[in-house]
């Protein structure tokens, strides 16, 4: 699996003491450290601004780092102490970004065949090995069209032909999905997990979108501000967020400050009473969306409805605990819709709640 960097022999992608930053700017990354094994996806997962793009080109070797090692396999590519840097078109790579970066003046089999070309495979090979990239994303019967006269979603599985075509040891994606609409969107996810699994390639993966990173990733690295915040399966980030900024990033409830006043600690703005916390000088708890009931139980959250809006598998309710001027929204996922201003109680188990001392 994915780990803190400590095997590098066996590692596809090591990154130790990883820090950059941008010439005249402050620092856009650090510090930063990744252990990727072969046949498994990373996603780096993060809001606009927080360094997924930077980790990737430096990853790609088209920036530099300012301090720190990448190795591939056991071999270092960029040694910010030594100045070794192996360039991008010798780490034996395959991208795949937003906007496809496809040859639009080409044929979708001559823009698939250029990684094969710049390689100096012979005619014979190229083709066959075309052909079945080409299968592979179910174009083909496109070989010949013009790039420029197909879809968004088509030049996106072109673009993902070329990026495998020479069986890289590592394929990058920055948001390769992001300019496409959300049904085709899903589609994509499902395909590009599947053509991932079966060519068992090792990959990085680049969206600020949640649940793409959670249907392809093994493992998910959540970026805040340059920092990976945690490193996690999917699975465990959503059971043990490792920080109320994790927590807020995958809305996975409300996060709320407690304070402590006379006969234990309290939600803010009302008289509700919490367990005596795991951890010393909590500042904010998490009130998980997933685990609210309704009816009343050991922890009682009445509240008033806010919204409640049709999401398609369910209604979202937003209902407002404790009085208006203070207290804490908390959202979940009903069958029925709610009436705005009505009075609801539901309860949760005070053991799903989690606590954070930040
Ligand atoms: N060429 C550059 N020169 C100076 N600063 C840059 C440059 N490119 C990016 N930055 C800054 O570095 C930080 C990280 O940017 P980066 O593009 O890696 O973010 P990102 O997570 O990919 O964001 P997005 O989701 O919007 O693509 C930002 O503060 C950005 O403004
Ligand atoms: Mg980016």
């Amino acid at each position: 699996m994915i780990h803190k960097a400590n095997d590098i022999s066996t590692d596809a992608v090591t990154i130790q003491g990883l820090r950059f930053a941008y010439p005249g700017s402050g620092a856009a990354l650090g510090e930063i450290d990744i252990g990727l094994k072969r046949g498994k996806t990373l996603a780096l997962l993060g809001p606009s601004g927080c360094g997924k793009t930077t980790l990737l080109r430096l990853i790609a070797g088209l920036l530099a780092p300012t301090q720190g090692r990448i190795w591939f396999a056991g071999t270092p590519v960029a040694d910010a102490a030594t100045g070794a840097f192996v360039p991008p078109e010798r780490r034996n790579l395959g991208m795949v970004f937003q906007d496809y970066a496809l040859w639009p003046h080409l044929t979708v089999a001559g823009n698939v065949a250029f990684p094969l070309e710049m390689r100096g495979l012979g005619r014979a090979e190229r083709d066959g090995r075309v052909k079945a990239a080409l299968a592979r994303v179910g174009l083909s019967t496109y070989a010949e069209r013009r790039v420029s006269d197909m879809s968004g979603g088509q030049q996106q599985r072109v673009a993902i032909a070329r990026a495998t075509v020479a069986e890289p040891d590592l394929v990058l994606f920055d948001e390769p999905l992001s300019n496409l609409d959300r049904e085709l969107r899903e589609t994509m996810v499902g395909e590009l997990a599947s053509l991932v699994a079966q060519l068992g390639l090792t990959a990085l993966y680049v969206t600020h979108d949640q649940s793409e990173a959670f249907s392809l990733a093994h493992e998910v690295a959540v970026m805040r501000g340059g920092k990976i915040e945690q490193l996690a399966p999917p699975e465990n980030l959503a059971d043990q967020p490792g920080s109320a900024a994790v927590a807020e990033f995958l809305r996975l409830g409300a996060v709320v400050a407690v304070t402590k006043g006379e006969g234990g600690w309290r939600l803010p703005g009302t008289d509700i009473r919490l367990p005596e916390p795991p951890i010393g000088n909590p500042r904010r708890v998490l009130i998980p969306s997933r685990d609210v009931r309704p009816g009343e139980g050991p922890l009682n959250l009445t509240g008033q409805v806010r919204a409640s809006v049709f999401r398609g598998d369910g209604h979202l309710i937003t209902f407002h605990v404790g009085p208006a001027d203070a207290g804490f929204d908390l959202s979940f996922v009903a069958p029925n819709r709610a009436a705005i201003g009505a009075e609801i109680a539901l309860h949760i188990d005070p053991a799903v709640l989690r606590w954070f001392a930040e």
